[in-house]
């Protein structure tokens, strides 16, 4: 059962790409970015109550499911469409998702965590999804829903800080956002700086693998064994 609310006038649509997603994805960077999503995934057999923000069609969800046989796992999108392929994704990995994963169709930024405490989030290419001051707020929603030593996974595109992938990185960056201005209507253009935030927040990075000639970030973010 998935909980709807109106979409504001500035939210992006994703709903007309979401099933050519999985496509498009794979005709311009093949296999790079499953890897990047599930590179941690051996890191996460612990979890038992996990939120999935943004997860589009529940790739990697369905993986994170099928691994923690036990794990409840709440998955906010506003896409209907994307949800409706991520309950399909996670049922076709595992046999009892019914029991174990609620959707909400509605804004992470406005959503109020309804099963907290959660000892896992994660965020795949969704925090370059907003603006710096709603990252920010996102950030400070959340973190106060997180069990002591919480995990928040977090994938996302990146600007090599002084290579020579730094231009092809920027044009990549923009050429992606133009096209899902174009495609979806997203305003944003730039990425947020998650760590700033996310470190203000409490929480430690324990660990980042970098990928696709420094363009690809992901990263394990643990929250403080208690709250400050
Ligand atoms: C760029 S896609 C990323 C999908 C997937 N996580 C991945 O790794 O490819 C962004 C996803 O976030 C969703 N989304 C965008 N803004 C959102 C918001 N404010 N709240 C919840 N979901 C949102 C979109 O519908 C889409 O499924």
């Amino acid at each position: 059962m998935t909980a709807q609310l109106a979409k504001p006038a500035t939210q992006p649509n994703f709903d007309p790409i979401a099933r050519p997603y999985h496509w498009l994805e794979h005709l311009t960077l093949g296999p790079i970015l499953q890897r990047c999503r599930t590179h941690h995934l051996p890191a996460l057999t612990h979890a038992k109550n996990a939120l999935i923000l943004g997860d589009g069609d529940g790739r990697f969800l369905a993986r994170l499911l099928a691994q923690n046989p036990y794990m409840q796992a709440d998955a906010v999108d506003t896409s209907a469409a994307m949800l409706h392929l991520l309950r399909q994704n996670c049922a076709d990995a595992s046999p009892n998702t019914q029991t174990r994963l609620r959707t909400h169709q509605t804004s992470a930024l406005t959503f109020t965590p309804p099963h907290p405490p959660y000892d896992l989030v994660v965020t795949h290419f969704f925090l370059d999804c907003l603006t710096q001051p709603d990252l920010e707020a996102l950030i400070t929603r959340i973190t106060p829903h997180l069990a002591p030593n919480a995990l928040w996974l977090i994938s996302d595109f990146r600007i090599p800080t002084s290579n020579p992938m730094r231009l092809p990185a920027k044009l990549l960056i923009r050429t992606l956002y133009l096209a899902f201005r174009i495609l979806t209507g997203l305003r944003t253009n730039k990425l947020p700086d998650h760590a700033t935030p996310i470190t203000r927040a409490g929480l430690t990075r324990i660990a980042q693998h970098h990928s696709l000639a420094g363009l690809l970030t992901t990263e394990l973010w643990q929250a403080p064994q208690h709250h400050p």
